[in-house]
């Protein structure tokens, strides 16, 4: 998408949704995470181990044998849908892209432009672009599934709640790089089909001041992952110590944002170096790309990530929990890899997410819409 991209759509901001950061009643967060399933008995052509997969948190010490035996494919199980409803995935492709571009046309539109900042909290930035390009984003799934589900960051839950059907919008990841010109920002559009990632479109801004573009990252669950159409692929790097890593830290500074902190300072040891560039779906997408080993953070949502992930697993690589754990896009923590690094870096990341999970810390999934009906 070139900068000279004009944005058209007609856009009305809905006065009667419900804000996710001043509106908890719209989600469901007493939702409990029931145990996840085996699902199949093969994956790739190896057997699943279905027990490691189990919540609540597996001793890791203890599976670590039985885990090293395997290959890194077959050790942890996929977060893509496995069915995608009545609807074809091409069509369902489609208005992701068409969404998450039109987005970024609003985006780039004001790219230039003085930005007009509100406070969500002390440092949680929201611009009027955030709730642009939402609209405009929204415009678009509602003109093709009007009866579908919605989740976005800004609007909240808008929609039929029996859908299985569940889009999760993120019109400006990264709204702190945005309102300061940094690189690293991005439009992320996925959608569930019952709880697990169909299709997803990044859109990330590249470049920086005089030298905006953007490059599109596309996937649907077992059709692979794409850049500005062309396959990509993780990386195939196995050791931590030739790994380029990246992590992310939340607005909220608890005891997980300081977990973090030493887990930073601890890969910072130990492998090439530990970025920390400020957009969740932008991350995932350069891990998607090769371009950097694994991604993780604490306290994601699942507008963060809802496409982030399926593009990781559709090039190859692994999405867990911190815990290593099945993940899932309302859990509050995710691990995304180039698979072959997965097992290592859970050794170092899982024992102080145990840690957390011990002292009480609530990784009870969140932001689930009441009565969404899921496939877990
Ligand atoms: C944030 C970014 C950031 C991550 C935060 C997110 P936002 O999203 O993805 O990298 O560290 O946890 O909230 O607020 O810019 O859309
Ligand atoms: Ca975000
Ligand atoms: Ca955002």
């Amino acid at each position: 998408m070139g900068r000279s991209l004009l944005f058209s759509a007609n856009i009305s901001l809905k006065s009667s949704c419900h804000s996710p950061s001043c509106s908890l009643p719209s989600y469901n967060r007493s939702y409990q995470c029931v145990p996840f399933s085996f699902e199949g008995n093969s994956h790739n052509g190896f057997p699943r181990i279905p027990s490691i997969h189990a919540k609540p948190a597996r001793n890791l010490s203890t599976t670590k044998a039985v885990l090293s035996e395997l290959p890194y494919q077959s050790r942890y199980p996929k977060i893509g849908a496995s069915s995608t409803g009545p609807i074809p995935l091409n069509q369902l492709i489609q208005v992701v892209e068409t969404a998450a571009k039109t987005g970024a046309e609003v985006v780039m539109e004001a790219v230039n432009k003085p930005r007009n900042i509100t406070y969500k909290g002390l440092t949680d930035l929201v611009t009027d672009t955030d709730q642009m390009s939402e609209a405009a984003i929204l415009e678009v799934v509602n003109k093709n599934f009007g009866d579908h589900l919605i989740l976005g960051e800004e609007g909240g839950v808008i929609g039929d709640s029996h859908s299985d059907y569940l889009w999760c919008i993120d019109p400006l990841d990264g709204t702190t790089n945005f309102a300061h010109g940094y690189p690293s920002f991005a439009v992320s559009v996925g959608v569930l089909f019952r709880g697990r990632p169909a299709a997803a479109a990044v859109v990330e801004f590249v470049g920086g001041p005089m030298a905006w573009n953007t490059r599109t990252f596309s996937a649907t669950a077992g059709g692979g992952a794409f850049c500005n159409g062309q396959r990509i692929h993780a990386s195939q790097t196995d050791t931590v110590e030739r790994s380029l890593l990246v992590t992310g830290f939340g607005y909220e500074h608890d005891d997980a944002w300081s977990t973090n902190i030493e887990l930073f300072k601890e890969f910072t040891d130990v492998s090439r170096g530990v970025r920390r560039l400020g957009a969740a779906a932008v991350d995932m997408c350069h891990v998607a790309l090769g371009i950097v080993e694994a991604y993780w953070e604490y306290r994601l949502k699942p507008w963060d990530m809802a496409a982030g992930v399926l593009m990781v697993e559709e090039a190859g690589g692994t999405v867990t929990c911190m815990d290593g754990n099945k993940f899932c896009v309302f859990d509050r923590s995710v691990l995304v890899s180039n698979g072959v690094l997965h097992s290592k870096l859970l050794e170092r990341i899982a024992p102080p997410t145990e840690k957390l999970i011990s002292k009480g810390f609530d990784f009870s999934p969140w932001f689930k819409p009441e009565n969404y009906h899921t496939d877990f």
